[in-house]
């Protein structure tokens, strides 16, 4: 029997193209070109199939002009705001995601972000990397103990979750802001606020971990970020459309937060230019889930769902 034809929008581990290549007649993107709503379109002519990433925007133009044909794309992504389920769902395409796979590695760069930007990590790199290091000084590059401070979840999901269980091991005790309460055994003795106004003034510490997309669209802003007590520090791992930039950027020059820590940014790769020259903030570029592990375990889970879809079984990450 002829193999699926499949597209595969990124260049993805090894271990993960070599399964493609074994059990599909795919075309895959070894210079890892960058495609825009027309190459898409265009690419996706004759497939039965796409793996995509949370790089590509599939708007309701490009899920409009797909071929018949085209029956599932599956993301290599927990996230799904980069694809119009509604679009999806009126053509009938099945959408996957890969959740799980991803929670406990981007929980740790939640914790490296927590601790980068509370321990001054940057500064103390470049300290060091400028050849500046003269003598230990016992009153400087001082940061913040995690020990006996709160930490704020906003978004008590897997990721929240596995987040909060690592900064009790750090002595943090634990309050979040979601739509639904916790039951115990996931609480875990996590203090519940029903609303983000509410958890905001406890934290002197915040993990954002909540979905991107417009509900949660710029929900730290001028706002919500002069309830932060001073000195308080931000964290995210989530999406950068849940900050508004210009406001953080303003709280972190006037020293209302102490710092912050952030792995994603709106517009990433071209983030806010501020942030390059603000020695309070801890970057990373978007690395939640790069490890091996979790890379080789996002693309087996996108095609262990596009496998059950072509057995003619539902995908068992189905979206749509
Ligand atoms: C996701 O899976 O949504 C992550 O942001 C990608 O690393």
């Amino acid at each position: 029997m002829a193999r699926p034809r499949l597209l595969v929008t990124r260049k993805l581990p090894d271990a993960v193209e070599a399964r493609i290549r074994r059990d599909f007649d795919a075309v895959l993107n070894e210079d890892d070109r960058a495609h825009g709503p027309e190459d898409l379109v265009r690419l996706a002519q004759g497939m039965d199939g796409v793996l995509t990433c949370g790089t590509e925007r599939w708007t309701p133009a490009v899920i409009e002009a797909l071929p018949d044909r085209l029956r599932i794309v599956a993301s290599f992504s927990v996230g799904y705001e980069h694809l119009d389920l509604a679009a999806f769902a009126k053509r009938g395409i099945i959408v996957t995601n890969t959740p799980d796979v991803l929670t406990e590695a981007t929980a740790d760069v939640a914790m490296l972000c927590l601790l980068g930007a509370a321990r001054r990590a940057w500064e103390s790199q470049m300290l060091l990397r400028e050849r500046r290091w003269d003598r230990p000084k016992m009153a400087e590059l001082l940061g913040l103990d995690l020990r006996g401070r709160v930490l704020g979840i906003v978004g008590m999901g897997r990721i929240g979750q596995a987040t909060a269980r690592r900064a009790r091991g750090f002595g943090m005790t634990i309050h979040y802001h979601n739509r639904r309460k916790l039951p115990d055994e996931k609480a875990q003795g996590a203090v519940y606020h029903e609303t983000l106004d509410s958890l905001l003034p406890s934290c002197h510490f915040l993990s954002l971990n909540s979905p991107g997309g417009a509900e949660t669209h710029h929900l730290m802003n001028a706002r919500t970020l002069a309830l932060l007590p001073p000195g308080a520090v931000l964290v995210n791992t989530a999406r950068g459309t849940l900050v508004d930039d210009a406001a953080l950027i303003a709280a972190l020059r006037s020293g209302h937060l102490f710092a912050a820590g952030l792995d994603v940014f709106a517009g990433e790769p071209a983030i806010h230019a501020a942030y390059y020259d603000l020695p309070n903030c801890f970057l990373l570029p978007h690395i939640g889930s790069a490890t091996v592990e979790t890379r080789d375990g996002m693309g087996f889970r996108a095609l262990d769902n596009l496998d059950a879809h072509f057995a003619g079984l539902r995908a068992p990450d189905a979206l749509t």
